[in-house]
């Protein structure tokens, strides 16, 4: 008992000193640290759940802001943290060729669904990438159009239902079956029906590919320190029963179309012809890149699946906060019904050209992205070591890179009053004084959103068809000041969102 106890001590000694000259790596580089801690390092807030990885990283902007750059530790393991917004640029675009991955552990032989086009890198992504781009072209958004219309009307008739009871609705739920309705419809081919019925299986199983459990928080960490080992295991990044569904719902409706020859206007059908063509029409028959390829079905199912992940909580939580202030501020919210009001005349109801019209919609939508950027941080991994320009500094081969998009969001320099919503900052006119890389809610550089249109285009949908058939206020339930969940990637207020819907008395309704 004795010598496993000294035993345990030694091998304790051993990790605390291995952590401890750790904690030297960017000192001994002349970047400048934070104190690190044993053994969280600079993430102990984090790892207790006291605060979310988004908080944190801007508690670190606001900290060190007049530091070019900031060195973190992960438990032992470093980070590299810019805050200049030209080195940021060069890190996502001039210099993009030394930071084309973001580090995503994926295992394609073992679970396809991990390999899509957020965690892939090198000549793979960019294959895929350019295979994909024109499947969120003006001309293929336009072509589902409708099928997110519908998913709109869906939505509407409960709200109104709603605002004939109690007008009382937690609104960022119902923004999530909405979204989910229509990545189901556009990326599944699917009707989920999750405005009605909210135990379906697509809510619950994007839930839960968003909730970790213990034994979730567990494989992830062998799988972010021993990726090896992880793949030797066969260890999912997704629980097994949500990899499942995807995977035999992307098969069964893919079969089920090629067989009877069905076609719909959505993704999936862009994704059958990927997978039979190789391409997607004359758009992209010049490229290099994706000439001869096709897409097998695991690939197809997991670009399918990056769609609905990336897209739905993303999107309902932005028209959610939109929402919010907007309730908050009735002149904004009665400038945006005028806009969408003039607009559905003009066109006679909810079309295409009325939406790509939403000028003033469009700044309220970009002004909560900046006020509440859905992905606060994002990442990239360094692919080819890079000497920062104008110093003696090496980001070395495999380093991960943390870029603080919600710190520069709320960055006084770039943006005076930073915590006040001001659609006007995004006006036609204010607009190009923006700083450069200061703004990212969609990332940048070629690695960026490539959903950003698309998202736009169901966030602007949602919007209009709400302010032109409801009025609406902050209800009492929702706690104010807003505070986020200490879990979790994206930023989402605890309690919800809760508004006072009413509905709009004689007025034409276009749905
Ligand atoms: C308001 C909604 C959304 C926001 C704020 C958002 C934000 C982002 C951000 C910050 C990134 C990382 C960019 C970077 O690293 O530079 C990203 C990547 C990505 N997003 Fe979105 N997104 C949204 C909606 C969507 C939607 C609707 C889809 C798909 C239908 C989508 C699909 C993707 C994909 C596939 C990537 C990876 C792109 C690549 O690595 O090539 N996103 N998004």
């Amino acid at each position: 008992m004795e010598s496993i106890m000294v035993l345990f001590i030694i091998a304790l000694s051993l990790i605390y000193v291995y952590f401890k000259k750790s904690y030297n790596y960017w000192s001994g580089m002349g970047v400048p640290q934070l104190s690190p801690s044993f053994p969280f390092g600079d993430m102990a807030s984090v790892i207790f759940r006291k605060q979310n990885m988004g908080d944190k990283i801007k508690e670190i902007y606001e900290k060190m802001k007049g530091h070019r750059y900031v060195g973190l530790y992960f438990f032992s393991r470093s980070a590299f943290l810019p805050l200049d917004p030209v080195l940021i640029k060069d890190i996502l675009s001039k210099d993009f060729q030394h930071f084309h991955d973001r580090g995503i552990y994926y295992d394609e032989k073992n679970d396809p669904l991990s390999a899509h086009l957020f965690s892939i890198a090198g000549p793979k992504w960019k294959r895929l990438r350019a295979k994909l781009t024109p499947a969120f072209s003006p001309g293929k958004l336009k072509y589902m159009f409708g099928t997110i219309v519908e998913c709109g009307h869906q939505m509407i008739s409960k709200l109104n239902e709603i605002a004939e009871e109690d007008g009382e609705v937690e609104i960022k739920e119902i923004l999530a079956r909405y979204t989910t309705d229509v990545i189901g419809s556009c990326a599944f081919g699917l009707e989920c029906n999750c405005m009605r019925d909210q135990n379906a299986e697509f809510r619950f199983m994007g839930k839960r590919a968003f909730t970790q459990t213990v034994g979730d928080v567990m494989k992830m960490v062998i799988i972010r320190s021993f990726p090896p080992l992880a793949r030797i295991l066969r260890l999912g990044v997704f629980s097994g029963s949500v990899t499942s569904f995807f995977n035999r719902v992307v098969r069964e409706t893919l079969e089920y179309r090629e067989k009877n020859n069905i076609s719909r206007q959505d993704f999936l059908q862009l994704l059958i012809q990927l997978r039979k063509d190789g391409q997607l029409d004359e758009e992209m028959s010049n490229d290099k890149h994706t000439i001869g390829t096709k897409l097998t079905i695991e690939e197809a199912a997991a670009q399918a699946f990056i769609f609905f992940l990336a897209g739905f909580e993303t999107t309902s939580t932005t028209i959610s906060f939109a929402l919010f202030e907007m309730a908050q501020n009735q002149s904004i919210q009665e400038r945006a019904r005028e806009e969408v009001t003039r607009l559905f005349d003009k066109h006679e109801g909810l079309t295409y050209d009325a939406v790509m019209e939403m000028s003033y919609v469009d700044t309220i939508l970009f002004e909560t992205m900046r006020k509440y950027p859905p992905a606060p941080v994002f990442l990239r991994k360094c692919t080819k070591t890079y000497k920062i320009t104008n110093t003696e500094v090496h980001i070395k081969e495999g380093q991960s890179v943390l870029i603080p998009c919600y710190g520069l969001h709320r960055d006084p320099e770039y943006f005076p009053n930073p915590d006040t919503f001001d659609p006007e900052r995004f006006s036609a006119e204010n607009k190009s004084k923006i700083w450069d890389y200061t703004y990212m809610p969609f990332g940048d550089g070629p690695r960026n959103c490539i959903g950003m249109r698309f998202a736009m285009i169901q966030a602007k949908i949602a919007l209009s068809i709400i302010l032109k058939n409801l009025d609406f206020t902050l209800s009492k339930k929702t706690k104010l000041p807003l505070t986020m969940e200490k879990k979790g990637i994206i930023l989402a207020p605890i309690g919800g969102l809760w508004l006072e819907l009413s509905t709009i008395r004689g007025q034409s309704t276009y749905l």
